[in-house]
Parts: C-alpha cells; structure tokens; sequence
C-alpha cells in the first residue's frame, strides 16, 4: 500500500499532481489546481444527478446497496423496525442516541404538545379545490406555517431550531389528516392527546360520530413500522433538496416544504401511488407476462422497482411483505398482493431486471398495505413524507451545524453562445425558425 495520495498526470501540460485521498474521496476543489496555464480556471468534475459526489459527511442513515443494508445511527433498520415506536426512531435520528425512558417521556409530551393546527391553517386548507391532490395541500400548508412562525427564521438559534423541528415532527400528521379529510369532503378532526402518534393519526382521519376512535392495535402498529421505514434514507433527492434549500437559511418551513415537493415526484415518494396505477393497470396474473414485455421493449418502467444506491434487495421492502401480512389478518388479503408477487417473481427472473439489478425497492408494497388499510393512492405520498419529515429535520440540523458546509451553489459546464451581436427587433427570426 502507497500512501493515501492520488496521482494525477495532466497530458495536456505533462505536470502531475498529487491529491489526498480520505474516507474514499478526493476534495472537488483539489483538482482547482489542475491548469493548462495562468488564465486557466482550473479542472472541474461533471457529475449529472450526483451519481459518485458526496456532497457531507453524515453520521445520520448509512446504507450499504450491494449488502442490502440499512441503519439508522447504527442500528439496523430490522432491529429498529422490531423493538421501537416511530417517536423514539425520530429522536435518535435527531439527537443521535435512543433515548432513555424519561427523556422519551418528555420528547412524547413535547410533540404532543404540538399538533394542533392553528385555526388559520384550517382556512387556508378550507380553500383548496375540492379534488386537490392532498400531497399539493400538504406542500402548501407546511410552507405556510411560515406565516404562522415567522420566529422560525432565527435558524442560528438551537433552542428555536428545536421548537420548529418539535412542531413539524406534531403538525405535519394533522396537516395530512386535514388534506385527507378535504379531499373526501369530511369535516377535521382535531388530534386527541391521548393517543400515540399512529393511533392519534388514525382518529384524525377516520373518526366518524363516534366520541372516541379506538385503533386496531394491530393496524396501528403496523402504521408505526411503516414510519419507521420511510423516517430517513441519507442522501436521497428530497434530503438533498432540504440541505440545498436549508443552506440559504431559509427557515425550516419553507425548507421542508421544498423537501416535501421533491418527495412528491413519481421516481421518488410519488412511486408508491404509481404502483398501484400500475398494478390496476395490469388487472390480473395473467397480463404480467405482457406487462413486463412492454417495460423491456422500453415503454414504461416498472415502478416500485430499481434504486440508485441499492442493488440488491431493498431491506425495507422486506420488512413491509412481512408487515403486508399482519395487516392483511386484519383487512383480507389485497388481491393486488397476487400480482405483485406474480411480477416481482417474473422480473427477478428476467435477465433484463438481473443485469440491471433492479430489485423492489421500498414502495413496491408499501400501497397494497395502504389500501387495505384504507388509504386511497392520492395520500400514499403523503404517508411516506410525515416520517420522513424527522428524517429531514435531522439531515437539516447536521448541515447547518457543519462547519464545512455553506450555501449549496454547483458549477456548470458552459454549452451555450460565446458573446453576441444585438439582434434588432426588425431582424430577429421566431425561435422556431431560428432553431431549425
Ligand atoms: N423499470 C425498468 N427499467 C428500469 C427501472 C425500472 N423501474 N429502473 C431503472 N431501469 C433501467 C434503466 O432504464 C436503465 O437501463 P439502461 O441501462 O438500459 O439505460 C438502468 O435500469 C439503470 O437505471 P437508471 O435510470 O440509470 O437508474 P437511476 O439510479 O438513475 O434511477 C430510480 C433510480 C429509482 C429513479 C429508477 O430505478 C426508477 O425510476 N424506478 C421506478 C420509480 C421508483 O420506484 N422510484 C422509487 C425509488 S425508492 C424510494 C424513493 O426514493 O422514494
């Protein structure tokens, strides 16, 4: 073993360089150095959609795509998944430690503390449309909570960072639960302290006349897992978006709610909604076959499948198919689950899928779960981000306290026109034309 340096050899110059190497990477701005002469303003790297650029150091969520490997703060996810509730999962994806019994007490009654929603917001979500998409509500009425805090702007002030993180963790479930009842034309629910985080969720969406909405544990536990799952996943395209949007200090409403619309896009969050069109799609085992044939023949993708860091099995998945189970002795099978299974059988098979390692990945059957929960597709996204919102808050907090870090501004590589003459307006030509 040389030592920890990469030599870099310029045949444009002859000179060589050498570069440090640490944690497996070289600094970006290292290479800066790299000239062909003094006007030269120095080597740059190309890397469309971050495919090989760390862009922090974290301590938060490590994933391991070959192994199939997923742990929070060193935890792996099974065991988490098995042995904790989604509030104490937040805490220690936040403070980084699993917190003690009196310290989960606190944190509990903290969020709780917070869930109501400010009469304010009620309006305002009084005035969307009727058929709006609840994850375009959700998005809206996070940001505006903005309004309602204008204190969240003091970002540099820890004690004020908690209040808000507290906040979001308590009122996005009560924004969802209103976007949802909005979207079916049922009056709110307001959330009832006495019930834990799942079970409060729950009452906020299905309680009907009864004074008193009592959860099936069952099904309320399984909610609970599924938050776990989805609370954070490192650098993924709404992570990145929270630390890019949260590095201009914009406060942490704004910020989440950017964050909130990156999940909201179907190669991300928006994913789980797709499956299920997909499978209706479908309609039955015997059109899987076909189905596939046209994904292969590059008309489609097959959603719920592929993952840019896990190429292998993803070990959430796993975890929802078992959970699929206990939720289903509960509900009745979804007959969906059959044709899920047909194509995840079929394209595991498939040479095209195992070239590509393309596997199911997390939202493959989290929507069968929902809907026989209950859910219709047009929330699934938005059960996917109230977890994931401590997820961002900590991914949030690590990069504002990170000395390295500052406001996040790629390069580009210049494509365009060297300096033009002013064209008249008598003889400019429609882009159109102007293009051909
Ligand atoms: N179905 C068919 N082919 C696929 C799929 C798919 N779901 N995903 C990737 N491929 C092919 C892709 O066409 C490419 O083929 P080729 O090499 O012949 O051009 C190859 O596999 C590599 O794919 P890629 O697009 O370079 O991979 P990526 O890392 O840029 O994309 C992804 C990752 C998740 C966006 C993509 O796999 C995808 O669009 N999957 C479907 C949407 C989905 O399920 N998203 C949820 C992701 S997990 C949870 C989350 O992030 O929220």
């Amino acid at each position: 073993m040389g030592d920890s340096t990469l030599r870099i050899q310029d045949n444009r110059t002859g000179q060589s360089y050498n570069v440090p190497i640490e944690n497996g990477t070289i600094r970006a701005m290292d290479l800066r150095q790299i000239k062909t002469g003094p006007e030269d303003f120095g080597l740059m790297t190309y890397d469309p959609a971050f495919t090989n650029t760390s862009s922090c150091r974290s301590s938060i969520t490590f994933i391991d795509g070959d192994r199939g490997i997923l742990r929070y703060r060193g935890y792996p996810i099974e065991v988490l998944a098995e042995k904790c509730t989604f509030l104490e999962v937040a805490y220690l994806l936040l403070f980084g430690e699993l917190p003690t019994e009196p310290e989960l007490k606190n944190w509990i009654g903290d969020i709780t503390h917070h869930t109501m929603l400010h009469e304010s917001s009620k309006k305002l979500m009084d005035g969307f449309h009727h058929d709006a998409h609840p994850m375009g509500m959700l998005v809206s009425s996070i940001a505006a909570l903005s309004t309602i805090y204008p204190e969240s702007r003091h970002i540099e002030d820890p004690a004020n960072r908690l209040l808000q993180i507290k906040r979001l963790i308590a009122k996005v479930p009560s924004i969802a639960a209103f976007a949802y009842r909005h979207s079916l034309g049922f009056p709110y629910v307001y959330p009832d302290n006495e019930l834990n985080y799942a079970e409060n969720f729950m009452n906020m969406l299905w309680r009907m006349m009864e004074p008193k909405y009592v959860a099936n544990p069952a099904l309320a536990r399984a909610l609970d897992i599924l938050f776990i799952l989805h609370a954070d996943h490192e650098q993924n395209c709404s992570a990145n978006t929270m630390r890019s949007v949260g590095s201009s200090h914009a406060d942490p409403y704004l910020t989440t709610a950017a964050a909130c619309s990156a999940l909201a896009g179907p190669l991300h969050g928006g994913a789980n909604e797709e499956v299920l069109r997909m499978l209706d799609e479908i309609g039955s085992k015997d059109n899987v076959p076909a189905y596939i044939k046209k994904v292969k023949d590059g008309h489609g993708k097959l959603m719920g499948f592929g993952h840019r860091i896990y190429k292998n099995y993803d070990p959430r998945a796993k975890i929802i198919k078992w959970t699929a189970e206990r939720v289903f002795e509960v509900t009745g099978r979804n007959r969906k689950l059959d044709i899920a299974l047909e194509l995840e059988r079929i394209a595991l098979e498939d040479e095209y899928f195992v070239k590509r390692k393309l596997y199911p990945n997390v939202d493959f059957y989290s929507g069968i779960i929902y809907q026989a929960m209950g859910f219709k597709p047009a929330i699934f996204t938005v059960l996917f981000a109230i977890p994931r919102t401590a997820g961002w808050l900590a991914q949030w907090q690590e990069m504002l306290t990170d000395p390295e870090q500052k406001i996040a501004r790629p390069r580009q590589v210049w494509t365009g026109h060297e300096v033009r003459e002013f064209v008249p307006m008598e003889k400019r030509v429609p882009v159109a034309a102007a293009t051909k």
